[in-house]
């Protein structure tokens, strides 16, 4: 059997799922793909720490230059972390002709459009699967199961640890501290979390999953990014009570039965989720993404988004889909440009309802005050709680506002902040009614 040559840069631990699942279903992937996923070649500055699978010492190296110069390695798999060095592997992968699988979501976030242009112009395909929602094959779906399709919104739950701490916070009654905490100890959030609590995680994963959708690479710049830090036990309880779950929500869509230069909105932020909604069940460290396309409708896809076997069955895939492109060349590189579509809308121009928590004095007049400012921007209310206090104590204010565009909401807010009755600054979320 035609053997083909594989090379991984990078053996921690997606690396090593990726080693051990290549080793352990090999014969299931000779069968099905009539050709041998061989690794050929291993680089990592540590190859003498012990891991949970011994490749023979032979295949082990500490440069990956060495895999880019080994003619028996035809398809690399970056699995480095980091930008700077995966960026000069890539590149260099590219230049040579090796067909490049990666998982690094910042890599092609930050650097896409350029690595995409560098493979269509050498005719080098690069496979990515992994590096949006791990195990959930979304990538693909975009790629070929939707090719007939506009796409007309994508929601989904794409980082695992937020949709975690927020799940602990809502089921559990834990505050955000404490639901991190425990994330990190069970081993789902980073040492340093930021990215997935700050939001940026989803953006990347955002980026590329619009990108593909929309056929223009989307810049980091343009999109907007609010994490979950300032989601506090309140706001999950107050939610809860009219009827909706916190998530943090990637937002990818274009105008209804546009399906030419329309703007896109790709936005990522905490978002309250009506509990009808299947996303609003989709709870712990699982990813989901429901994708509407104008041909197909409404699909959902769901599971991990992170992890080593997740990860490493989504890189394995890329793999096959190497082998198969090294003896039928094709001519998709892996994104294709085209110009239906072209540019972001601005945050500014979004309209959503909005879910408005205050801290009040409760005194005679406030929410005449509140509602006065709000009707001066034309913003409507929807609801209001405000649990049962002494008059003069700080209470609670929670207002569903109906839609309203950012610069209603910005002016309103400025206003309502600066009221001396308003005692903390205001706690403002954005509702998602999933029409498209
Ligand atoms: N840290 C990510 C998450 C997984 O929590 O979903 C890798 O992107």
């Amino acid at each position: 059997m035609r053997q083909i040559g594989i090379g991984i840069a990078g053996f921690g631990t997606i690396g090593v799922g990726v080693y051990k699942h290549l080793t352990g279903n090999r014969r299931l992937l000779c069968e099905r793909l009539g050709l041998e996923l061989t690794v050929t070649k291993i680089a990592d500055l540590d190859i003498d720490t012990p891991r949970s699978v011994t490749p023979p010492r032979s295949i082990l190296c500490r440069d990956w230059q060495e895999l880019i110069d080994d003619p028996q390695v035809q398809v690399v798999v970056e699995l480095m972390g980091g930008i700077k060095n995966p960026y000069k592997f890539v590149m260099a992968a590219i230049e040579k002709g090796k067909i490049v699988v990666t998982a690094n979501k910042a890599l092609l976030a930050e650097h896409g459009k350029e690595i995409f242009a560098c493979a269509a112009a050498k005719r080098v395909p690069i496979f990515f699967e992994a590096a949006a929602a791990g195990g959930v094959p979304i990538i693909k779906a975009l790629r070929e199961a939707f090719v007939a399709n506009h796409i007309r919104s994508m929601h989904g739950i794409i980082n695992g640890t937020s949709n975690y701490i927020l799940t602990r916070m809502t089921q559990a009654g834990l505050g955000f501290e404490e639901a991190l905490k425990e994330a990190q100890a069970a081993g789902y959030a980073e040492a340093d979390p930021t990215l997935d609590i700050n939001g940026w995680d989803a953006a990347h994963k955002a980026i590329i999953l619009a990108s593909l959708a929309y056929g223009f690479w989307v810049n980091a710049a343009d999109i907007h990014v609010e994490g979950i830090q300032n989601i506090t036990a309140a706001d999950i309880e107050f939610a809860e009570k009219l009827g909706y779950k916190i998530k943090l929500l990637a937002v990818i869509k274009s105008d209804e039965s546009c399906t030419e230069n329309c703007p896109v909105e790709v936005r990522v932020h905490p978002t309250l989720v009506p509990e009808s909604h299947v996303l609003a069940s989709v709870n712990g460290v699982f990813n989901a993404i429901a994708v509407h396309g104008d041909v197909v409708g409404e699909t959902l896809f769901y599971g991990r988004g992170a992890g080593q076997d997740a990860t490493a069955s989504a890189v394995i895939s890329d793999l096959a889909e190497a082998a198969v492109a090294l003896e039928i060349p094709r001519p998709n590189f892996g994104f294709v440009p085209h110009g239906l579509y072209g540019k972001c809308k601005p945050i500014s121009e979004v309209i959503t309802p909005y879910y408005l928590r205050l801290s009040v004095i409760d005194r005679p007049g406030v929410l005449a005050l509140i509602s006065g400012i709000l009707s001066e921007e034309r913003i409507g209310i929807s609801s209001v709680i405000q649990p049962e206090a002494h008059e003069e104590e700080i209470v609670p204010l929670v207002l569903m506002l109906h839609d309203a565009s950012q610069g209603q909401m910005d002016r309103a807010i400025g206003k309502i902040a600066a009221l001396d009755c308003v005692k903390r600054p205001p706690q403002v979320l954005r509702v998602e009614t999933f029409a498209c």
